[in-house]
């Protein structure tokens, strides 16, 4: 397929416009459960890429302390989801830049994210380093979870094991 990045946009929007494709994606289209700690807040940065008027791409940060390390300055990546159709195309990879860049921009030290096992590599391929054994989380039996940080440059890093 080919993949022409013009004729995408890449728009901050309000909380109820990514809950559809991070439902889809993520949550086995459980819309219940959709609506993340965070969503609401005036800092808190969603972001939609469109293809014409159709979303997607959708990514979320928000202010959240990193486990263990008490601070204001821990920004947390939720509901980072790309259309199958569109994976692979740097979509994932460009919402991340921009998600770090507002967190740093409200100056934020550390971007940090609950990386499910698939997505490591993506993570990694970004910068992020794991800071955590593997997890499981109740609401997703079987899939095993890792916490990642991405210090932010320039900045000193809080402590972070
Ligand atoms: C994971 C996801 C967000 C990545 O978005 P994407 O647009 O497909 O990724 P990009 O094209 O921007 O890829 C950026 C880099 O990560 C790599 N990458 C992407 N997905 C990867 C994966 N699952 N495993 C390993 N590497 C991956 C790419 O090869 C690329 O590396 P490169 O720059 O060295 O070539 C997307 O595939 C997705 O929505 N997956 C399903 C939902 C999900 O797992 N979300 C994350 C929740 S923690």
């Amino acid at each position: 397929m080919s993949f022409d990045r013009s004729l995408f946009s890449i728009r901050s929007v309000s909380a109820e416009r990514v809950f559809p494709l991070r439902s889809t994606i993520l949550l086995d289209g459980n819309t219940e459960a959709s609506h993340f700690r965070g969503d609401d807040e005036a800092s808190t940065l969603h972001l939609a890429v469109y293809d014409q008027d159709a979303i997607v791409a959708v990514a979320t940060v928000c202010q959240e302390a990193f486990p263990g390390s008490p601070g204001d300055t821990a920004w947390r990546l939720r509901g980072v989801a790309v259309e199958p159709k569109w994976q692979g195309y740097g979509l994932g990879r460009l919402m991340i830049k921009l998600c770090i860049d507002h967190a740093q921009h409200k100056g934020g030290r550390l971007v940090w994210c609950t990386a499910r096992e698939s997505a490591l590599g993506f993570y990694d391929s970004i910068g992020f380093a794991s800071s955590s054994p593997p997890f499981t989380l109740p609401s997703r039996a079987g899939v095993l979870f890792y916490e990642m940080h991405y210090v932010l440059p320039g900045k000193p890093a809080p402590d972070v094991e």
